[in-house]
């Protein structure tokens, strides 16, 4: 057997043949089955383009009304569900909370066969409707208060906001959350994606697939990058400060929170638009200091890494519309696996169709025919 060239986190290696979404890193273009994420982001919803990413084309009026109503109807969750998750620790971190819960799903909802469309849809409005209800109720438990219901009568990003805050949210905040989760849902092979793949190819139940993204998601070099933005700007503290911190993180080898993707060699798409609803927002609910901060860090860095290709990647703005929105800071990245979701799924059911169990191969470093020591003598 002959063995490629070994890369270090497969870099540039394709893990899988997918028709979900594709990415132009130098040209700096993102579509979702075709579609441009621009268009996306402004005309469509986050559970309309959920649909078309999972069953891979546009619903009509009637398809979308069926989905987003079953979605609705799955928005609680069961007393048995909230009853475990008020033991959580209060200090555990949201991501670990939402792993937790969505992994005891499995234990709730029993498995079914894999080829029965029946379940897999059933298991796609479910998961789509329960993450929501539980990240908010985890939220609103840790601080000692009961789970708020959802609301039947909003949206399903309006029913989040208002889950997590008890007031119903402006249209406008609604709509940038709408338009952030649409641009988080989904980008082709990723860590998570590849991790939800893997344990898809195994055929576990959804579940599972869905609880192992989680926990990928959960890094600070993936999802908890827009976590750590916020804290760095934080750290920051004012705009003059921005080029020793930016000198200082080069010669430290620092890595510069929100800035550098492995694709991509231009300014994020999605930062771009995340930008200009930060600004919407800021307009409408007054200006954050942070975001002068931010705006200069983007210029220092391009100055000193955009040779680099190093640029703002989707978490550079994203924690900025979050923190405007009243969303503390802990629950940015459970919000990114609330709109990741769709593409996880979507990816669950493309590598279920043609499904062949991911085994790679690996190049083995160690020793050979060595003697075992007994332990009294090592
Ligand atoms: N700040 C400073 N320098 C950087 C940064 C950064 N954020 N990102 C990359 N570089 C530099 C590296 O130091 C390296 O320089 P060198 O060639 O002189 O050694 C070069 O650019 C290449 O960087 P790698 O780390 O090899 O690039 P890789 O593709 O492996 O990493 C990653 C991509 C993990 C996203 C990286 O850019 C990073 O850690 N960024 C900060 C964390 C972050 O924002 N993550 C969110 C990514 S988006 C997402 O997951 C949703």
């Amino acid at each position: 057997m002959t063995f490629c060239e070994y890369k270090p986190g497969l870099e540039g290696i394709p893990a899988a043949q997918s028709s979900i979404s594709c990415v132009d890193g130098t040209k700096g273009i993102l579509e979702y089955r075709g579609i441009a994420i621009e268009e996306l982001a402004q005309k469509s919803t986050f559970i309309e383009t959920a649909y078309l990413l999972i069953w891979g084309k546009l619903p009509t009026l009637d398809e979308l009304e069926d989905f987003e109503t079953d979605i609705r109807l799955h928005r609680r969750i069961k007393y048995s569900i909230r009853d475990m998750m008020k033991c959580f620790p209060d200090r555990g971190h949201p991501m670990d909370a939402l792993q937790t819960s969505v992994a005891a799903l499995g234990l709730f909802y029993s498995r079914r066969a894999l080829d029965d469309p029946i379940y897999i849809r059933g298991a796609v409005v479910r998961i789509l409707a329960k993450i929501p209800t539980m990240v908010a109720a985890a939220n609103s438990m840790r601080r000692g208060n009961d789970p708020i219901q959802p609301n039947d009568n909003l949206d399903y990003c309006a029913n989040f906001l208002y889950m997590l805050t008890e007031s119903k949210p402006d249209p406008l905040s609604a709509k940038v959350f709408d338009a952030c989760l649409t641009l988080h849902a989904e980008h082709t092979m990723n860590a998570s994606t590849f991790s939800a793949m893997v344990t898809a190819s195994t055929l576990t139940d959804p579940y599972g697939v869905i609880a192992s993204a989680v926990g990928t998601l959960a890094g600070p070099l993936h999802g908890g990058a827009n976590e750590e933005v916020l804290l760095m700007l934080e750290e920051i503290g004012t705009v003059k400060n921005v080029r020793t911190y930016v000198e200082n993180s080069i010669t430290n080898k620092r890595k510069i929170m929100g800035f550098g993707h492995r694709v991509y060699k231009v300014k994020d798409p999605r930062a771009t638009i995340l930008q200009e609803l930060a600004e919407q927002l800021f307009e409408l609910k007054g200006h954050d200091e942070y975001y002068d901060i931010a705006l200069e860090l983007e210029r220092v860095v391009e100055e000193e890494l955009g040779s680099k290709g190093i640029y703002p990647n989707v978490d550079f703005y994203s924690g900025l519309v979050y923190r405007k929105l009243g969303i503390p800071q802990d629950l940015f990245t459970p919000i990114f696996a609330i709109a990741r979701v769709a593409g996880w799924l979507a990816h669950w059911k493309e590598q279920l169709a043609e499904n062949r169990i991911f085994r790679p191969a690996q190049i083995y470093t160690g020793l050979h025919e060595q003697t075992y020591i007994p332990i009294d003598e090592r």
